[in-house]
């Protein structure tokens, strides 16, 4: 299947290695699902990069870090982590895999050293190692004065301070992180956003989902906007900012446009750049108002109509918006 993105931001980021993470047409739909939950994703963790996934509810974020974390299988396409395929070499990916899911996996009952110390064992780690990758982790988590404590009476920043360190207790090498930042205290958050820099800068590759724009923005060097289990759209931060740079007209047309509308568009001369989704049109360009006419023509040409029509610069926040909040995708 062809990505149905019209505008890929993507740059071929050549590092000479392998990629940490790399997936190919990946594909998950549950079981009497009417839509798939994720639809031929194709996506690259360069070694060491930043990655964000920026997508509203329901968009497939937890659908694809559960693939990710093995915890869920895909119906079609590939996983590729650090060039291995994740089904055939569960155990070594194990080992380099630090998985934070969106739910805190930590036992309510055992104190914050005690759930370390069981996931630490799950790893297989043990003995001195093991005590030491229990103290260190909670420093990281600024929880080691309430490491006794059981975990029940932690507050919800305190249960996500140490649902991070758990995926860290093993010093993997690639981190997986499921909105990690949802509904905790800005100290907690801003913690969160310092260690995970950190790890970037300690050259951890991270894959980070998020439905905060700020977060992706400050923190990532790549961002995917994901929708209905598809990419709309994805580049470097730099890229997506750009669009901010260009002025944008956005329509709303009165049906479901065909394939080759994107194309089509795209061609338009003084044109800059143009996608699509569900009935939602963006396009930017220099001097909006010389392709404005020409926009219109190209969507009758198409037998549609245009239900309403806005010019103005963008910033990366409408951009995200106008992808995901289209009225028509019912
Ligand atoms: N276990 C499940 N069974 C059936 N459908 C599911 C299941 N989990 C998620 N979905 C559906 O898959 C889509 C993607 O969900 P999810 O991956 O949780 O998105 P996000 O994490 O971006 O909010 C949604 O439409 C959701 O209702
Ligand atoms: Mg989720």
């Amino acid at each position: 299947m062809n990505n149905p993105c019209p505008f890929s931001m993507q740059h071929a980021v050549k590092t000479g290695g392998v990629a940490a993470i790399e997936l190919r047409q990946l594909s998950k739909r549950y079981k009497g699902a009417r839509a798939p939950a994720l639809n031929g994703i194709d996506l690259t963790v360069r070694e060491g990069g930043f990655f964000g996934i920026l997508g509203p509810n329901g968009a497939g974020k937890t659908t694809l870090m559960s693939v990710l974390g093995g915890l869920l299988k895909p119906s079609s396409g590939s996983v590729l982590i650090n060039g291995q395929d994740l089904q055939r070499h569960r155990a070594a990916i194990k080992r380099v895999l630090g998985m934070v899911p969106q739910e805190p996996a930590i036992y309510p009952t055992l104190t914050a050293r005690e759930n370390l110390e069981y996931f630490g064992r799950m790893q297989g780690l043990t003995g001195k190692h093991l005590q030491s990758r229990v103290e260190a982790c909670l420093e990281i988590a600024e929880i080691s004065g309430e490491a006794d404590q059981r975990v029940e009476h932690f507050s919800g920043g305190f249960k996500r301070r140490l649902n991070l360190v758990i995926g860290l207790i093993h010093e993997p090498r690639i981190l997986i992180l499921d909105e990690p930042t949802v509904a905790i205290d800005p100290h907690s958050r801003a913690l969160i956003h310092q260690r995970l820099r950190e790890l970037h800068a300690a050259g951890i590759s991270i894959l980070i989902s998020t439905h905060y724009m700020e977060e992706a923005e400050q923190l990532c060097q790549e961002i995917a906007i994901m929708h209905h289990g598809r990419i709309l759209v994805q580049g470097t931060v730099g890229d997506l900012l750009a669009m901010q740079r260009n002025e944008t007209i956005q329509m709303q047309l009165t049906g479901d446009p065909p394939a080759a509308l994107a194309q089509k568009l795209q061609k338009l001369p003084g044109l800059q750049n143009a996608f699509v989704s569900g009935r939602c049109v963006m396009v930017t360009a220099e001097r909006p108002d010389e392709i404005a006419v020409q926009l219109m023509q190209t969507v009758h040409e198409h037998g549609l109509g245009v239900h309403s029509m806005g010019f103005g610069a963008s910033s990366l926040e409408q951009v995200f918006l106008s992808l995901t909040e289209s009225k028509a995708e019912k």
